[in-house]
């Protein structure tokens, strides 16, 4: 690996592939990228593109994450896209009947503390750079003031308990490596398997490609490493409200 190295944990999805996709079209830049899929990327283990399989146990996130440091190099961006919205077993709940203790424990899981256990493995073990930029997909609907409409109980509150870990995970951060940025990314709803089911609503202008979403945040990220806490951002670079 070089030293322009891209991490990107939860590979295979709509929002992930672009980014990858993205980042491998610079010549200078390559990529790792974790899934639980192998075959989520029809490029995977070009000279630019490390692909490896991870089923998100804490077993194997060591695993992996010591196979990443065993490539050698420097991370100098890291972004973890890991959600579910809905799938065969979990949908997001309208009301407060709908809320069960397996459903809420699946959001969490997925959307909370896998992704915070990657951060705990990779930047306890792996050479990470002093400008390194860590972005983290969560969404407006974690935005506990901007709260107005209610509903989606599981999913809303996993991104307001992601907020909070990121948050508290930057504060530390700032106190033992100040150069590391970290950025809490609302995409806004992009057209992905994850928004599929809830886009009869969303007005043509509104739904983003996956493509554009990702430009606008590697764009963000670059221009992240100016500050050396966290932010909670749009795709717009705008800031939301925690
Ligand atoms: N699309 C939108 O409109 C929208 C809006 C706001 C926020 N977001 C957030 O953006 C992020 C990326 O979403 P996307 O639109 O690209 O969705 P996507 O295509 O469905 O991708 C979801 C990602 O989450 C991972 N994932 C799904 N189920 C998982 C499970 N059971 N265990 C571990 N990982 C799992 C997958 O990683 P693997 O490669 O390991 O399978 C996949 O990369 C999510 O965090 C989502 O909440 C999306």
């Amino acid at each position: 690996m070089d030293k322009r190295t891209t991490l990107v944990i939860g590979a295979s999805g709509g929002i992930a592939s672009a980014v990858i996709n993205r980042v491998i079209s610079q010549p200078d830049s390559d990529v790792v990228a974790v899934s639980r899929s192998t075959v989520g990327n029809t490029a995977s283990n070009t000279r630019q593109l490390h692909w490896l399989v991870s089923d998100n146990t804490e077993t194997s996130i060591t695993s992996t994450v010591n196979t990443i440091k065993e490539k050698g190099g420097e991370i100098d961006k890291i972004i973890i896209t890991n959600g579910v919205l809905h799938n065969a077993t979990v949908k997001p709940e309208k009301r407060l009947e709908d809320i069960s203790a397996e459903q809420l424990q699946d959001y969490y899981q997925i959307n909370t503390i896998i992704p915070m256990l990657w951060l705990r493995h990779l930047l306890l073990n792996l050479t990470i750079s002093n400008t390194c930029s860590i972005a983290v997909l969560s969404a407006r609907i974690g935005s506990i003031e901007d709260n107005q409409i209610g509903g989606w109980y599981g999913y809303r509150s996993s991104k307001a308990a992601l907020n909070m870990l990121l948050k508290t995970l930057a504060i530390e951060w700032q106190r033992r490596y100040p150069g590391v940025s970290f950025l809490s990314f609302h995409p806004g709803t992009t057209d992905t398997a994850l928004s599929a089911p809830f886009q009869a609503n969303v007005a043509k202008e509104k739904l983003f490609t996956p493509e554009f979403v990702a430009e606008q945040l590697l764009t963000i990220m670059k221009q992240a490493n100016d500050t050396t806490n966290i932010q909670f951002l749009d795709w717009a670079g705008k800031e939301v409200p925690w």
